[in-house]
């Protein structure tokens, strides 16, 4: 196959781009009139499952703001279910996983054989979305990692302490890592599966991992997403590691072998490219609620994130975590014309 040029995918490898690459998390979502008209007809699951459905909602960001990647339309949580929990989204209340995993015969129930032969449908949408995309825009596959989704597993519904997950960090370690181990596994042939479907990217969403003290992060999360990364080393594939936890946690994922860490909105751009822009690419980093604000302070805070990096190679702008349901979408065209003409403007001041 012929190589492409991508934009996103060259500022990743920090090879010359024009400039700066940009797309948002969870850029395909209610924020869109065109995907609100879809949830109207499907629930989210049916939308997730259903190839054509799936490959629809992952290209509405696509025809709207031209993004630099696509992301597969999906959730974290396939995996939890194709493992044998029952997954829900209850209207208001986030995702449900049924029953809770508390118990080493809870861990031995769930079903990690032909794990991939269950997630079927997402290659197929993965198919069906490269054709789509024929070569114009890069898609991104990606997964939770384990520790993420061994927070969903435990927890069974959102939660604001932690609970039960971390009662089992601290009364019985060895089971915890017995279901972060499976899921490693899991993770791994998940994506290794969307890069054989066509993924040409894929990233890995740690969004609880700055729930662990530090000095226990490398133990629970960290070396589990090194595990990951260094078993898709062989397929050439760029891989970006978000991980929500300021810049400690970029520093202690700076040998993790991944192309790009996602820095997340608390963190300082400047600081975080003095300590680990040389690590890796960095993604990133305007706090997603910036987008109910003001155009000249939308503006304000975009032009400071891109001057972090004066036009060079090696930052993909994105927002610090995902987009919210009820942003206007004016904002967002207003924030991917902002992006795209400052960075040319200071590709042309700096180069
Ligand atoms: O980025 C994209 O556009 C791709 C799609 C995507 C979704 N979820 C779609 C979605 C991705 C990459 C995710 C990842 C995801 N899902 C994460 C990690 C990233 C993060 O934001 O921290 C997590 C923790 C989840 C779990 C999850 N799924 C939650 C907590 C919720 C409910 C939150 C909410 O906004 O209601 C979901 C549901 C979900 N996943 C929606 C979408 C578009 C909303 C579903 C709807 O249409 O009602």
């Amino acid at each position: 196959m012929q190589e492409k040029s991508y934009r996103y995918i060259n500022a990743i490898r920090k090879q010359p781009v024009d400039r700066t690459p940009l797309w948002i998390m969870r850029q395909a979502g209610r924020y869109l009139p065109e995907y609100q008209a879809v949830r109207d007809k499907y629930d989210f699951i049916t939308v997730c499952k259903t190839p054509e459905l799936a490959t629809e909602v992952t290209l509405q960001p696509i025809r709207r703001f031209d993004f630099d990647a696509a992301i597969l339309f999906s959730d974290i949580l396939v995996i939890p279910e194709a493992m044998g929990q029952k997954l829900e989204f209850l209207e208001n209340h986030g995702p449900k996983l049924s029953p809770q995993i508390l118990s080493g015969k809870d861990i031995s129930e769930l079903s990690v054989n032909n794990l991939t032969s269950r997630l079927t449908y997402v290659a197929d949408a993965i198919r069906m979305v490269r054709k789509e995309l024929n070569g114009k825009t890069p898609l991104i596959g990606f997964s939770g990692s384990p520790f993420t989704l061994a927070t969903y597993m435990i927890e069974g519904k959102p939660t604001r302490n932690f609970k039960f997950i971390k009662q089992l960090m601290y009364t019985d370690p060895q089971l915890l890592h017995r279901l972060l181990s499976m899921l490693t596994v899991a993770v791994s042939e998940y994506l290794i599966m969307q890069i054989e479907a066509g993924a040409e990217a894929v990233q890995v969403f740690d969004t609880w991992g700055g729930i662990i003290p530090p000095h226990l992060y490398l133990e629970f999360s960290g070396n589990h997403l090194k595990t990951i990364t260094s078993n898709l080393k062989k397929y050439n594939c760029p891989v970006t590691l978000f991980s929500k936890g300021g810049i400690e946690l970029l520093e202690k994922l700076g040998d993790s072998g991944a192309d790009m860490l996602g820095v997340d909105w608390m963190t300082d751009m400047r600081e975080a490219r003095e300590r680990a822009g040389h690590l890796a690419a960095l993604q990133g980093n305007l706090d997603p609620t910036i987008l109910y604000g003001k155009r000249e302070i939308i503006k304000q805070e975009t032009v400071k994130i891109l001057e972090v990096f004066n036009g060079q190679s090696g930052h993909v702008f994105n927002l610090g975590h995902g987009i919210l349901p009820d942003i206007p979408v004016d904002n967002v065209s207003f924030l991917v014309d902002t992006v795209r003409e400052t960075s040319v403007k200071l590709q042309e001041k700096y180069s």
